[in-house]
């Protein structure tokens, strides 16, 4: 589609107080993305003219957000034909049509946004697209009166429709196609003598037909209109986003052993014939590639796990760990920000933080990366085949030769040469007999005090 063929407003000027929260409503989370994201994300395939959101408080925290964007203000929610009025200025030098979206509604499918376009397209006269539909619970959706032959006669409001009306299943989704070089005139002509005292949007239905145009429907399934106005509602939305993943991640060759349990970001990415047992949470930024294995309870935020690779049960992978192929992430293991290359071994009990760690090298139980020093961080770096004994503890910044032994205890704060043997620990002693004799000494001191005591 060339560009300037339409115009994208997103309104989300709405005060959002069943949020009850100081974040701009559009920018929390769905799938770890502001849900204004989601939205924008399928805007963008339409390759708009323009895309202008219309912001009433926070401003600042909508404009840190996003990028590609006009933003302007409606300093004062007088309905959501008033919030479109707030454009006239961005959308001066423009003179195509015009979608309106919500910005609290994210999930509409930009093959809908399509559809809309088409339906405008059909006659020459259709002047408006109204996007409508069935819900399972009509509540207080405004409600679309058609006539017979299918087309819109008008929107009447939940609060201002007659019983008659509000018997009507055909809701308003709230989002329209409008005739560009009309827009602005149209919405001159809108009033606020209603039973909320807002400019509507929805009017503009009448006064398109008034001025001899039709207005056409286009009907959505209620899950790609469904909108975000409460905790409990974005908490739906995740589970719905989290259902879409999860069957996008069976189909493309992903065995999900307990699916309902696996928690998707919105840029996961699955390579295939990889396994992901129950309770396992990607946050943003993960990779995973073919044959990966990820177990029970792990966590993974910002990492790439490479081919054939097994991580967890209760694996904790942060921001910068790219473990290599065949590698192994063993319980309770930590790794930030450190390359694994492949075949690496950390099987149990293990903080890796700023490592590099050569391929083959094995590290044994309960060793610690110390990368801080309280102020700044340093780097270890381990070479290929070496060989961390248990519970060492290894002081950056320093340098593990490759081939080397670390033996099992040790605290290592100076570089240790390729092939050569490590111990770093006190050196056991041995006191024959000490034992007993001390066992036996300690006896009759404390039979002596009972002595005492019960004189
Ligand atoms: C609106 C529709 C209703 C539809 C419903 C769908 C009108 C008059 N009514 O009602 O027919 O069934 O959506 O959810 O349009 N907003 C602004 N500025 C304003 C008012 C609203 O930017 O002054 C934004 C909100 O942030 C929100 C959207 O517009 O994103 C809808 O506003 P809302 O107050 O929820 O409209 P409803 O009364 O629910
Ligand atoms: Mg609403």
């Amino acid at each position: 589609m060339p560009k300037q063929d339409i115009a994208v407003v997103v309104l989300a000027a709405g005060k959002g107080t069943r949020m009850k929260s100081k974040l701009h409503k559009v920018l929390h989370a769905i799938g770890g993305q502001p849900m204004l994201h989601h939205l924008l994300a399928s805007v963008e395939s339409l390759s708009p003219a323009k895309t202008v959101i219309v912001v009433g408080a926070e401003r600042e925290q909508v404009e840190a957000a996003v990028a590609d964007c006009e933003i302007v203000t409606q300093s004062e929610q007088l309905g959501t034909g008033h919030a479109v009025m707030m454009t006239s200025e961005a959308l001066e030098t423009y003179s195509g049509d015009v979608l309106v979206l919500y910005g609290d509604v994210p999930f509409i499918p930009t093959s809908l946004m399509r559809d809309m376009i088409a339906a405008k397209a059909e006659t020459e006269n259709t002047g408006l697209v109204v996007l409508g539909f069935r819900p399972y619970d009509p509540a207080k959706y405004g409600r679309l009166v058609t006539a017979a032959d299918g087309s819109l006669e008008r929107i009447v409001e939940y609060k201002d429709a007659s019983e008659a009306e509000r018997a009507i299943t055909l809701c308003n989704s709230g989002m329209m196609l409008i005739e560009g070089d009309k827009l602005f005139t149209w919405l001159d002509r809108l009033s606020n003598k209603n039973a909320a005292g807002e400019y509507y949007l929805t009017d503009l239905v009448e006064v398109a037909r008034k001025d001899g145009r039709t207005v056409a429907v286009v009907e959505a399934r209620e899950e790609d209109v469904m909108g975000i106005n409460s905790r409990e509602d974005l908490a739906n939305a995740e589970a719905a986003f989290q259902t879409r993943k999860r069957r996008a991640a069976m189909a493309a060759g992903v065995t999900l052993i307990d699916p309902a349990t696996v928690y998707f970001s919105h840029d996961t990415k699955l390579g295939s014939d990889i396994t992901i047992e129950p309770s396992v949470f990607f946050g943003p930024g993960v990779t995973i590639e073919d044959g990966a294995t990820i177990k029970a309870y792990s966590h993974l935020e910002g990492v790439r796990v490479r081919a054939g690779a097994a991580i967890g049960p209760f694996a904790r992978l942060r921001p910068g760990a790219d473990i290599g192929e065949g590698a192994k992430i063993g319980n309770f293991v930590e790794v930030k920000k450190a390359k694994l290359e492949a075949g690496v071994k950390v099987s149990h009990l293990s903080y890796i933080g700023d490592a590099y760690i050569g391929a083959d090298a094995n590290i044994g139980a309960g060793t610690i990366t110390c990368n801080y020093d309280g102020f700044l961080k340093f780097e270890t770096h381990i070479g290929a085949g070496a060989f961390i004994g248990s519970n060492s503890a290894l002081v950056a910044p320093v340098k593990i030769g490759d081939g080397a032994l670390v033996a099992a205890g040790s605290v290592i704060t100076e570089d240790v040469s390729a092939d050569a043997l490590a111990v770093a620990r006190g050196r056991q002693a041995e006191k024959q007999g000490f034992a007993k004799e001390f066992r036996e000494q300690q006896a009759s001191k404390k039979a002596a005090q009972a002595a005492k005591k019960g004189k």
